[in-house]
């Protein structure tokens, strides 16, 4: 089960990752996705994907959200939600997830949504299972 998170906690996060999304660039993909995180002191950090020319040099969105909120001194991710359109909930790819476990943990929520509404809700350990974290580099 995920941890829980209030509903108006809920509400700031998907309000945040909505607003993000239209700062999206991605004018290659024109797939704009925009990403929130709550951390251990209840502060929403939010960012969306920055494409580059360059394809592979381009950042998705939870990963500039995790950048705010490492930059703003914090080191938890206690939930997290996506915003995109499409035919299927967007998930964090598998990049980010990994990059979301340094500062979560396998009960840490991550929510889907769209412009309309919620549309999926995941453990990270479910969508990253048996995976390697901080505690694997503990001598
Ligand atoms: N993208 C994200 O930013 N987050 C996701 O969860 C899925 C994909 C971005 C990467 C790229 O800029 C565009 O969406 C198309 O893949």
């Amino acid at each position: 089960m995920p941890s829980t998170v209030s509903e108006h906690d809920l509400a700031r996060l998907a309000d945040a990752a909505r607003a993000v999304r239209r700062h999206a660039h991605a004018p290659y993909s024109r797939f704009a996705v925009g990403a929130a995180l709550l951390d251990e002191h209840g502060r929403v950090h939010a960012g969306c994907n920055v494409e580059n020319a360059a394809s592979p040099q381009g950042l998705c969105a939870e990963a500039v959200a995790l950048g705010m909120l490492v930059a703003a001194g914090a080191r938890q991710v206690c939930a997290a939600v996506v915003v995109g359109e499409s035919t299927h909930a967007v998930t964090p790819c598998g990049g980010c997830r990994q990059k979301l476990r340094e500062f979560a943990t396998d009960d840490t929520p991550v929510w889907c949504a769209d412009a309309h509404g919620w549309r999926a809700r995941h453990t990270l350990g479910e969508l990253l299972p048996a995976s390697f974290g901080p505690d694997h580099r503990k001598p």
